[in-house]
């Protein structure tokens, strides 16, 4: 399964969260995030958010989380689905066709294709979208942040916009948008109770 969600909505917090929780139920789980997770992708992470490359188009940016991601498949995640643990994963796909297609203009269905090759086909069977209003989500960013982080209110607006429609739309069906306002535990509480109408009917 996947976390996602704007910057600031707290996705790392509630990952941790999560995996205590199963794990205390004896679930082997295994926690990824993105971009980075291996030796290769933790260098293209460091070329992602570097602030000094200010020049990067959006399809480089495409490209780069991308072949992070394939990687991590690769080197990571199928060998722990192999074995039968639980993934949850901190941002996936739905990142990229969230902040390069809908926000960045690539489009969404353009970015699809592009993970169908990169992935492999590889989806998740569930994807929780934590959800604040906009002011409290960018109040959460740590002050100056990573490039991404640098691009300014319009682009998370339409992030969060495409977080919305996308969950509406036409990955309704594996798509859950949860409230995260609250206390750490409440939201960690709802986002558990998803996992659970999910995954133990
Ligand atoms: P990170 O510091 O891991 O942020 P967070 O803790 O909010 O996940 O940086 C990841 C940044 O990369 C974040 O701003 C979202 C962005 N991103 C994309 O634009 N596309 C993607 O496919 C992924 C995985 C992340």
């Amino acid at each position: 399964m996947v976390i996602e969600g704007m910057d600031g909505v707290g996705k790392s917090t509630q990952a941790v969260c999560l995996m205590e929780r199963l794990r205390g139920e004896g679930e082997r789980v295994l926690l990824t995030k993105e971009p980075g997770g291996t030796e290769i992708g933790e260098q293209i992470r460091a070329l992602l958010l570097d602030k000094r490359h200010t020049r990067m188009c959006v399809e480089t940016e495409l490209f780069l989380y991308m072949a992070s991601r394939s990687q991590l498949i690769f080197e990571v995640i199928r060998p722990a689905l192999r074995v039968g643990k639980v993934v949850i994963s901190d941002r996936y796909v739905l990142s990229s066709l969230v902040y390069q297609g809908f926000a960045g203009g690539l489009g969404v269905e353009e970015v699809q294709q592009v993970a169908r090759l990169a992935t492999k086909g590889l989806q998740p069977d569930l994807m929780i979208v934590l959800d604040l209003p906009l002011q409290v989500a960018l109040r959460r960013v740590s002050g100056g942040g990573d490039r991404m982080e640098c691009k300014g209110e319009g682009f998370f607006r339409k992030v969060r916009e495409g977080y919305l429609s996308l969950a509406d739309g036409s990955l309704a069906r594996r798509v859950e948008v949860v409230d995260a306002l609250g206390e750490v535990e409440e939201v960690a509480e709802r986002v558990y109770g998803v996992w659970c109408r999910h995954f133990r009917g």
